[in-house]
């Protein structure tokens, strides 16, 4: 349904994005996960055909991006990160404005307004202004005038951002519902927000993709090893050695900054905590600490961020 292939675009010097790759089969819904900074709007706007890439291609149901941005507009509905809501206009009457501007014809506004009003929880709101509804409301409302034209595609820039907790959880159900009978791209610079919505995920970080995964699978990949911190008292020069033969240990190294510190590295499941144990208290390196170092996904998010890519490798 959607696919990018070495999308890149600069703003005068600065490169946003740079060779930017990733596909999208129907139906799916792909997060779009980086600090901010990293290029997720850039990106989220060619796909929407707002902006030409500088190089590269990125073709939404078939239509080229850069050839035919009206078509790729028409089967896609964008919420911007400020969706352009006016606030002395009425809620019903925005929506009939944004159906009027997108091409709506006269004969089905009626129709499309009662579809989105239904499915983005709005009736309460229909005739009230703008400016007087709520946040949650007014994200609701953003995501009513990106489905109006009925498009296939939604692409949601950071569609929770400032929500108080309860309206977060809901415009996620929302987007979950919504993402049944639509392919989703959405961007977050927060790891839960993805997980929690998307299957599959896009890390970018300074404009370039670090890494295409379902959330199951980098889990999975990110976990193939175990850490273990250990603090002797009387270590010697055979430390490393000596704990890099047991069975199950892939690497010991000292931890810098951490005097008389080591990390042992082990697969997953080798238990070796016994093995290890026993070993420091045979040789008498006298053992005053011993704690496993987990990495939850946020940390190796940060990680993978900040270029620590070998942890993919
Ligand atoms: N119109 C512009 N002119 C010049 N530089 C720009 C422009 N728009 C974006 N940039 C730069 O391009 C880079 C990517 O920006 P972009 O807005 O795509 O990131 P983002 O991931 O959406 O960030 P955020 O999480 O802050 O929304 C940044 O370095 C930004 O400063
Ligand atoms: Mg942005």
């Amino acid at each position: 349904m959607i696919e990018v292939k070495g999308l890149t675009k600069r703003y005068g010097e600065i490169t946003a994005i740079d060779d930017v790759c990733f596909s999208l089969e129907k139906g799916e819904i792909l997060g779009l996960l980086g600090p901010n900074g990293a290029g997720k709007t850039t990106t989220m706007r060619i796909l929407s055909g707002f902006m030409p890439p500088s190089r590269g291609t990125a073709t939404v149901a078939g239509y080229d991006v850069l050839k035919e941005p009206l078509e790729v507009k028409r089967r896609v509905g964008y919420m911007p990160e400020h969706p352009p809501l006016y606030n002395e206009m009425m809620v019903s009457s925005y929506l009939d404005f944004v159906a009027r501007i997108k091409g709506v014809p006269r004969n089905r506004r009626k129709n499309s307004f009662a579809r989105v009003v239904e499915q983005c929880g709005l009736p309460q709101v229909t005739s009230r202004l703008v400016g007087n509804i709520s946040k949650g409301f007014r994200q609701r409302v953003g995501l009513a005038q990106a489905l109006i034209h009925d498009p296939e595609v939604l692409i949601l820039d950071e569609p929770t951002i400032g929500l108080d907790p309860g309206q977060i959880i809901e415009i996620r159900e929302l987007i979950k519902a919504l993402g049944e009978e639509h392919t989703i791209i959405l961007s977050s610079h927060v790891l839960p927000e993805v997980t929690m919505i998307c299957k599959r995920v896009v890390i970018i970080n300074e404009g370039k993709v670090v890494v295409v995964d379902s959330y199951e699978n980098l889990s999975a990949r990110l976990r193939k090893s175990e850490r273990i911190a250990i603090k002797l008292t009387k270590p010697n020069e055979q430390v490393i050695s000596r704990l890099k033969a047991l069975t199950g240990v892939k690497e010991v190294f000292a931890d810098e900054g951490n005097a008389n510190c080591f990390i042992i590295e082990s697969e997953i499941k080798s238990e070796i905590g016994e093995e290890l144990a026993k070993t420091i208290v045979s040789e008498g390196w006298g053992l005053q600490e011993m704690k496993l170092l987990s990495l939850s996904l946020e940390d190796i998010y940060l990680r993978l961020i900040t270029g620590e890519k070998e942890l993919l490798s």
